[in-house]
């Protein structure tokens, strides 16, 4: 199984290297869909994305648009995230994304390279450890598996309209 997965994994990978190439022209075109503030669409996995991008420079360029959301929830499930957290994000085995609570804070930023490099990586790319929930556990790296930064943005951006903490909380 872990074998098999591991083939799944540089598949995946592969694809993604592809995709890259071929996705510059579309890219583009999405980048100027992007709010100010957003960072663009690159198409890249979203590894890449976090090895050249400087600490907190990533800003979701999708949030709040209701497309995208449902997107990013199909793609929640495709990546297997309801797997731990659930399939509304409520947690379960793992924790809740729809609380006020973020484990290493709740910026665009940190939750992009929480997602992609697993907490024991985002921990020694010198991000803290800010509250503690119920279930305490590694965050698995899904960089790996993730397509493009798009990709990993749209699910973002479901985790943020799932959430039902206060309403003070909802970026920290
Ligand atoms: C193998 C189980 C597992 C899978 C699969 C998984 N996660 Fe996690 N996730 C965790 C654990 C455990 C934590 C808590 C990490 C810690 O305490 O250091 C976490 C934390 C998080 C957090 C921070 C939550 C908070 O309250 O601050 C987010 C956001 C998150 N995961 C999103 C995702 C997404 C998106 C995916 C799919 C691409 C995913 N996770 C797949 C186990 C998993």
């Amino acid at each position: 199984m872990r074998r098999f997965a591991g083939v799944v994994a540089s598949s995946l990978a592969l694809i993604g290297t592809g995709f890259g190439l071929m996705a510059a022209s579309p890219a583009a075109a999405a980048a100027t869909h992007s709010s100010a503030k957003g960072s663009p669409i690159t198409g890249k996995p979203p590894l890449q994305v976090v090895a050249t991008a400087p600490k907190g420079s990533l800003h979701n360029p999708y949030n709040g648009n209701a497309a995208m959301a449902k997107a990013g929830h199909k793609l929640f499930f495709q990546y297997g995230c309801n797997g731990c957290h659930g399939g509304n994000g409520g947690g379960g085995m793992c924790p809740p994304l729809t609380n006020g609570v973020w484990i290493y804070g709740g910026s665009d930023d940190t939750l992009f390279r929480l997602v992609s490099l697993g907490s024991t990586k985002l921990v020694a790319a010198g991000y803290e450890r800010q509250a503690l929930e119920d279930v305490v556990g590694p965050m698995p790296s899904m960089g790996p598996l993730i397509k493009s930064d798009g990709d990993l943005w749209k699910i973002i951006t479901w985790v943020r309209s799932v959430y039902n903490g206060p309403p003070a909380h909802k970026y920290k």
